[in-house]
């Protein structure tokens, strides 16, 4: 992948201007006029200011083009007559895989089958009419049937796996996937008399269907769907996702709905931007999949308890994945579907942009009637918000929950704050995480002072963030050399690795400080794009979001904003930069100790024991005067 060329590989599909340093362009991932689209081609990396899609060329292969992460690779083999050296693996792992793969196809092209069929069966065959008539009575339009691929299952039960069978598909592959009855010796069809909805991938591939009765029958289940198999996974799908995800980039928001019909009936109305969970609750899987589009999901749910109680937990889970989560509530007796048809899209919308409410907001009315004369049940209201504010992983975000939860109850933040590092402390521990408890401290701090984000940022002093700096120095500076006085230099990564010695990282930037230290010791240092193009993807995804994090190390604004000319400046502080961030971890890792110390000493009795420990106390005491006089930071510890 290092042998690609960003600007040559976007540059088919994005027209791009020289400006600075950089290319320049209008975004793909957004609607514009005047160009943000950066693509940076030491770096091999692009982003954009308007929408803040970032990624090398693998991920815009992916994400603009929907290509699969293995139809990239191939792409860029064949345009640059790269050989694709495939992992080394045992003949019979290798047989297995193959096997494994073309039957995941033999099922994939059965239902694409399946799916014309019961298509053509609902639109052309009289026995289909029926269905038809169904969705024509629930106002559906030809143009949603044919997006949707809406379909009809035969009566009979035999029809689809006859037609499959004279077709040449194996009976194998049509149980496996789900179509035919899996019971021995059977040729049933396993959808019989209810109108289909094909569930689709995110490329648009038929995975699975769900099948709908279309009468009223207390013994039958109102919806069939296909078993689980490698194919689909209930978990990790989104109906709708496929249809809906370019409008959802566009929009920068999701819409998340409970059921198949509200998702059509939405698209129908011209609200596009809509999946569904499908009847299950969400699971972080499906959360993943939005993720990728945008960080705004607005959970429209119905006003019944049990819809309640499902987008209470929903809200949590998008909350622990660091994305904004708001929830409409939909007045009772009706779901997105049978509202949207009453109310016409224009009212609809307005309906959800004047009742859509933040996570507090949401709690708050929720219980605000009962809560307001009920100190008790005001209490109960306040630990809750702050139960879910102890998940939101983001520490700035944090902080700006418990002000506007202090604003909103009118309590004091400072008891907020430490209400929510107890929660934090407390999940951590029971996390087995005992390691990360004293990072939260330090982290919790920061939140708490009461800051601008832009001050915030160059006194965050946690371990995380710190190690976040230096593994972004090693990946940008890696080659770049340090001035050690007397006209003698060395290599950034040598200066950084060295001083770092005997320091184990804790954080999320662990594995990519292990390798590029597994890479020095293997005597290689790298440029940035040997990082962002790496072929683990998990290298490579951590290279891009820190690379292009305008927030980086709080004093130079990054990379991205200055590519019109700012270099010398970086020049003139990276290694400052450098030596203050491997100076602030040392410091950390200095206060961890102390207070391990002083741990133990509180529970020593042996005397002697005691005094040693005081010896060492007294040193690292010295250390931390050193360390604090050095970076100019006094870290301020909670008890
Ligand atoms: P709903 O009962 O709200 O269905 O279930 P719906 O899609 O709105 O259908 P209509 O409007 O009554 O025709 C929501 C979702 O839960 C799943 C389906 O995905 C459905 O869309 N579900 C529901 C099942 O999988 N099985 C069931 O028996 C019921
Ligand atoms: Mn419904």
């Amino acid at each position: 992948m290092e042998e690609s060329r960003i600007d040559e590989v976007i540059g088919e599909f994005v027209t791009l201007k020289k400006r600075g340093a950089s290319l320049i362009g209008n975004c793909p991932f957004h609607n514009e006029k005047t160009p943000s689209f950066n693509v940076s081609v030491s770096k091999g990396i692009y982003k954009c200011f308007g929408c803040g899609k970032a990624g090398n060329v693998v991920t815009f292969l992916m994400e603009q083009q929907q290509m699969t992460y293995v139809e990239a690779l191939k792409f860029l083999a064949k345009k640059y007559n790269i050989e694709i050296v495939e992992e080394q693996v045992s003949e019979e792992k290798k047989k297995e895989e193959e096997e494994k793969q073309s039957q995941t196809e033999s099922i994939l092209i059965a239902n694409a089958f399946a799916q014309r069929f019961f298509t053509d069966y609902l639109l052309h065959n009289e026995k289909g009419g029926i269905g038809l008539a169904y969705f024509k009575e629930r106002g559906f339009s030809n143009q949603m049937i044919e997006k949707f691929q809406l379909g009809f299952s035969p009566e009979s039960g035999t029809e689809l796996t006859e037609a499959a069978l004279k077709a040449g598909y194996q009976l194998d592959i049509l149980k496996k996937a789900g179509l035919t009855s899996s019971k021995e010796n059977s040729k049933y069809d396993f959808f019989r008399n209810r109108v289909m909805f094909p569930i689709h991938s995110m490329q648009g591939k038929v995975i699975a269907f769900g099948g709908r009765i279309m009468i009223k029958d207390e013994k039958a289940p109102k919806y069939v769907n296909t078993p689980e198999s490698d194919v689909y996974v209930k978990s990790k799908i989104l109906y709708g996702i496929y249809q809906a995800r370019n409008d959802i980039r566009k929009q920068d928001e999701c819409l998340l709905v409970e059921g198949y019909t509200d998702v059509i009936s939405l698209v129908q109305s011209g609200i596009e931007n809509v999946v569904a969970s499908s009847g299950t609750a969400l699971t972080t899987d499906q959360i993943r999949l939005i993720k990728r589009q945008t960080h705004n999901v607005t959970m429209l749910y119905d006003g019944d308890a049990a819809g309640i109680k499902a987008a209470l937990r929903g809200t949590d889970m998008i909350l622990e994945e660091g994305m904004n989560v708001r929830v409409v509530i939909l007045p009772d007796q009706e779901d997105p579907d049978s509202f949207v048809r009453k109310m016409g899209s224009t009212e609809f919308s307005k309906y959800i942009k004047d009742n859509r409410k933040d996570l507090i907001l949401f709690k708050t009315s929720l219980f605000a009637e009962e809560a307001k004369n009920d100190p008790i049940k005001k209490a109960e209201l306040i630990r809750d918000i702050v139960q879910s504010i102890g998940k939101v992983p983001d520490p700035i975000q944090r902080s700006i929950y418990t002000q506007q939860c202090s604003e909103r109850f009118g309590m004091q933040e400072q008891i907020l704050i430490s209400e929510v590092n107890k929660i934090r402390r407390a999940r951590a521990k029971e996390e087995h995480k005992e390691d990360i408890a004293p990072q939260i401290e330090a982290q919790d701090f920061s939140a708490n002072a009461k800051v601008h984000h832009e001050q915030l940022k160059p006194t965050i002093q946690t371990v995380e963030f710190v190690e976040r700096d230096i593994v972004t120095a090693l990946m940008e500076y890696g080659t770049w050399d340090i001035l050690l006085g007397d006209d003698q230099t060395e290599s950034a990564t040598k200066f950084i690795l060295e001083d770092m010695e005997g320091i184990e990282f804790q954080s999320q930037y662990k594995f990519v400080y292990d390798y590029i230290k597994s890479e020095y010791d293997a005597g290689r240092v790298h440029e940035p794009n040997h990082y962002t193009m790496n072929t683990d993807p998990e290298i490579s995804s951590m290279a891009i979001k820190l690379l292009t994090d305008n927030s980086y190390d709080g004093q130079s604004p990054g990379w991205w904003r200055k590519f019109e000319v700012v270099l010398p400046d970086k020049e003139r502080t990276y290694q400052k930069n450098i030596i203050s961030a491997t100076m602030r971890l040392k410091q950390l890792k200095n206060l961890e100790t102390l207070k391990k110390v002083e741990d133990m000493m509180r529970d020593e009795k042996d005397e002697e024991k005691l005094l040693s420990l005081m010896g060492k106390h007294k040193a690292l005491m010295e250390q931390k005067k050193d360390f604090a006089k050095a970076t100019g930071t006094v870290i301020y510890r909670p008890l």
